[in-house]
């Protein structure tokens, strides 16, 4: 249910109705119990325009307004107005909400296609933790995107192009056909290649050599190159399929993929004079105190950016985008920018496509340090996560709860969950600590917790082992709160999508499951001696409440577990 697109229309038809003729203003949602359930500051914004009192016009507000929705409409303060829902109309709507696969959330009437770019590792190397916010917060927003009916297209533009391919396959071939083994472990191969390289001037050159020799499509070459890539996609795989992450090889668009395109596009910025030349390179200029975007350098070479130009020319104009999201690191926004206007002056894309850098900041340590192993070096991600698996062992052993067998399966859930939890649940624009302690504690807004009210309300649910049934009443104020939170999760998803944020989904879900918890205290379910049609509607709330918490998490790509 779209709680505010609803009161937002009975706004505007008490306006209607009143004879205020301005554009209306919309809802606001209200900060505590006291000011209802949704406020109204409209008639405060309006006094100037209308040259009249603010409370003169809440009174015609109210006066004039008519919804099945609202249940009270009072006047606070210089004008403020406090909107009180109506139980009838939420029973109605949550327990229409409880019988759908959706939970009551509409398919968009206008889906889109949609293209996020996510992930992006480089084949060099292995996926490190720079690797990982790009590819849950991207998960999770192709997740909702698609949920809410848009034809999401992954795609993943990963780094398989560039001169240390060259140094790359010449070691490879130096070790022989048979040493394929060698690259099991790709950091130490890439460490060992480096070495060759900067000690042997012979292998050097043989290394530059390989690199004119991958860009000119010769065939030896070429197949030594796959097999590296081969490889390396092997452990990006091993790393999504851990996590949990949606990307398969369907998804990969790498940048070589766009290679026979890139003169084009080059030629394209040269003729619409979006590119000129300086000092043998083809150069995008802005404004005066701005680099500009280089596109082609003087030896005739390509660059990260052209390739970026000529993937948002084909999600445009080949996949018919319309959206266009990458989420890279905020360390990438002036690349973004400058793609994005270069592309849209030279008509690369159509007005109608919106593009998008979603950025985000970078993961710390405790004391604000880009985060490293102890020796200094790039954390490998494919060891963290086994971290979080053998950590989150190690917290739910404390509990005592469990057998072995249990914590074997459960400890997956439990460690990756509080990895992407973490992650997702800061507001992506910021940088964030990454802290062990924290993200495995049963308390706050983590995953653990979310994942324990989950496991509490099933079993519920499971104790009474029957599908409740009959009306859902509202009894007392946090029964009543319960249920608009409830019916707040389509705007919620609205807007996360809408921005990609993945935190208004974590935020919303931590307030209902702390809500539920109180709600839960308050007003016992099982208990002997609550009256049976209570006890059905509490269980239908409880119900409802379960499956918008495995529903919201599943969308951030966190799995749930029945017992914990
Ligand atoms: N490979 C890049 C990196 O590691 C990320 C790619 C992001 N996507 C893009 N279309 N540029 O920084």
């Amino acid at each position: 249910m779209r709680l505010k697109e609803q009161l937002n229309r009975a706004i505007a038809d008490a306006y209607a109705k009143a004879g205020i003729e301005a554009t209306p203003i919309s809802v606001n949602e209200a900060g505590k119990p006291e000011f209802g359930d949704y406020q109204y500051n409209g008639a405060m914004a309006l006094a100037k325009q209308l040259k009249q009192a603010p409370r003169e016009i809440a009174e015609r507000i109210v006066a004039s307004l008519d919804s099945p929705l609202i249940a009270k409409a009072e006047i606070a303060g210089p004008g403020f107005i406090n909107l009180h829902l109506s139980d009838v109309a939420l029973s109605a709507a949550a327990q229409e909400a409880r019988s759908d696969e959706r939970l009551g959330v509409a398919l968009k009437h206008e889906p889109i296609v949609a293209v996020v770019d996510y992930s992006g590792p480089n084949m060099a190397k292995e996926m490190h933790v720079g690797h990982l916010r790009s590819t849950i917060i991207g998960d999770a927003l192709a997740n909702m995107l698609e949920f809410l009916g848009d034809e999401v297209i992954r795609q993943n533009h990963i780094g398989d192009w560039g001169t240390q391919f060259g140094m790359l396959i010449a070691y490879l071939e130096e070790l022989g056909e048979a040493q394929t083994d060698s690259l099991r472990d790709l950091e130490a191969f890439y460490r060992a290649a480096k070495q060759r390289f900067d000690e042997d001037s012979a292998f050097a050159d043989k290394a530059r050599e390989y690199v004119v020799k991958i860009q000119s499509g010769d065939a030896r070459c070429l197949a030594l190159w796959r097999r590296v890539i081969n490889i390396s996609l092997g452990h990006c795989e091993e790393v999504y399929e851990k996590l949990g992450v949606s990307l398969t090889r369907e998804d990969v668009r790498a940048e070589s993929f766009y290679n026979e395109h890139l003169p084009e596009i080059v030629q394209t910025l040269k003729t619409q004079g979006v590119a000129t030349e300086s000092e043998g390179a083809q150069c995008v200029f802005f404004g005066e105190d701005e680099a500009p975007l280089i596109v082609q350098k003087a030896d005739g070479g390509y660059l990260y950016a052209t390739t970026d130009l000529a993937a948002l020319w084909y999600r445009a104009n080949v996949l018919h985008a319309k959206r266009i999201s990458y989420v890279v690191d905020a360390r990438q926004s002036q690349h973004f920018k400058q793609v994005f206007a270069t592309a849209r002056k030279a008509g690369l894309v159509g007005e109608d496509v919106l593009l998008e850098h979603i950025a985000f900041g970078t993961m710390t340590d405790k004391n604000g340090k880009p985060f490293k192993t102890r020796e200094g070096g790039t954390v490998k991600l494919i060891d963290l996560l086994n971290e979080a698996i053998v950590r989150a062992k190690e917290a739910i052993k404390k509990s005592g709860e469990y057998d072995e067998a249990e914590i074997e399966t459960i400890a997956k859930t439990i460690g990756i969950g509080a990895v992407k939890y973490a992650d997702l649940s800061m507001r992506r624009d910021m940088n964030y600590v990454f802290d062990w302690e924290k993200m495995l504690s049963f308390e706050g807004n983590t995953a653990l917790y979310m994942q324990y009210a989950y496991a509490r309300i099933r079993s519920i649910l499971r104790k009474y082992g029957k599908a409740p049934e009959g009306e859902i009443i509202v009894t007392d104020a946090l029964e009543h709160r319960l249920l608009v939170q409830l019916l707040r999760f389509e705007d919620t998803l609205l807007e996360a999508a809408q921005k990609a944020m993945p935190s208004y989904i974590t935020s919303y879900l931590y307030e209902l499951a702390t809500l539920f918890m109180k709600f839960y205290e308050h007003n016992p379910i099982l208990k002997e001696g609550v009256d049976e049609k209570v006890r059905q509607s509490r269980l239908q709330l409880a119900d409802l409440s379960a499956k918008t918490i495995k529903l919201g998490l599943g969308l951030l790509g966190i799995e749930t577990v029945e017992r914990l």
